[in-house]
């Protein structure tokens, strides 16, 4: 799926690059004092957008393409003007309204406030002017775990090989964090080194450390219906949000995950069970 996308983005941008140069030189000389009125790439609209849209329009994130460069701009924004007129992007359901006033703010909240949709809107409208370009912010650097400022990573003690077969195996890796103090997480992600073959992940806390040896010399246990630890509790849970790949063979799977299946069907039962 991945390589799909990025193999769009990047014949997108190739051919946006001709416009790109064409619109640079054409507005090198107009650049405008009024940045509030008309607002430019480089200053008001690109640091609004790594904000508002990046954290899932990006190489390798959620959403279904990449908003990352100017370029990709240049191609998306009259239909980006569009949805953010509209309250559909960024995505945000919490809307006060007469039936629902919000009288408390919501922490996160990725809405966009009237006037940074009336600015986004303008600067569409104004042609999407670049502006100053030595005023552009730095570029976000998600890196191949998609998380801004990572400060942890941890990965599995050894490689679990997926049998064949299509029957789903739900194991439990166990991983010591090394923490010697309570940590808070503020934002997580699993990164499968096979993302064909794991179809979701829940991290646990096992506060008795009795997981490591249940794991035998493999690294990790079955674990069919939980993690069998007294007094879990949950961390993280994880799921792909991209349509699997199927049928693809087995391979080597170094996933850096607490847990994993190869198909869907039980998976789905087993959650059923868990939440009712
Ligand atoms: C929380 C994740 C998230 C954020 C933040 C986000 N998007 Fe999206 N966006 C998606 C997903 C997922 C899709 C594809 C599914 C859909 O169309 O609903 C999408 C689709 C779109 C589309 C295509 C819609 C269509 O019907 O073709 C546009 C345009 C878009 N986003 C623009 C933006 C803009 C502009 C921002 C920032 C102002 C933004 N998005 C922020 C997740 C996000």
């Amino acid at each position: 799926m991945s390589s799909r996308f990025s193999f769009g983005a990047l014949a997108a941008s190739a051919a946006a690059m001709l416009v790109v140069s064409l619109g640079a030189s054409a507005c090198s000389s107009s650049s405008s004092d009024d940045e509030a009125d008309n607002p430019t790439f480089a200053q008001t609209i690109e640091p609004l957008v790594q904000d508002k849209c990046q954290k899932c329009h990006r190489a390798g994130g959620i959403a279904p393409f990449s908003l990352e460069s100017y370029e990709d701009w240049k191609r998306m924004g009259g239909v980006a003007k569009l949805k953010v007129q509209a309250r559909e992007m960024p995505p945000w359901g919490a809307f006060s309204d007469e039936k629902c006033k919000i009288e408390h703010k919501f922490k996160d909240d990725i809405s966009m406030t009237d006037d940074q949709i009336a600015k986004f809107a303008k600067w569409v409208d104004n042609g999407m002017p670049m502006g100053d370009e030595s005023k552009r912010p730095q570029r976000l650097n998600f890196g191949a775990t998609g998380l801004l400022d990572k400060t942890n990573t941890f990965a599995m003690s050894k490689a679990f090989e997926v049998q064949g077969g299509g029957k789903d195996d739900i194991r439990c890796f166990p991983l010591d964090p090394g923490f010697t103090t309570d940590q808070w997480i503020g934002a997580s992600n699993v990164v499968p080194g096979e993302p064909a073959v794991v179809h979701h992940v829940i991290v646990f806390v096992d506060p008795k450390g009795t997981a490591v040896a249940k794991a035998g010399p493999d690294g990790s246990y079955p674990c069919f219906g939980g993690p069998q630890l007294e007094q879990p509790s949950l961390l993280v849970a994880w799921a792909p949000t991209m349509a699997k790949r199927r049928g693809s063979r087995c391979r080597r799977a170094p996933t850096s995950s607490c847990r994993c299946t190869t198909t869907r069907t039980r998976t789905r039962s087993w959650t059923r069970r868990r939440s009712s």
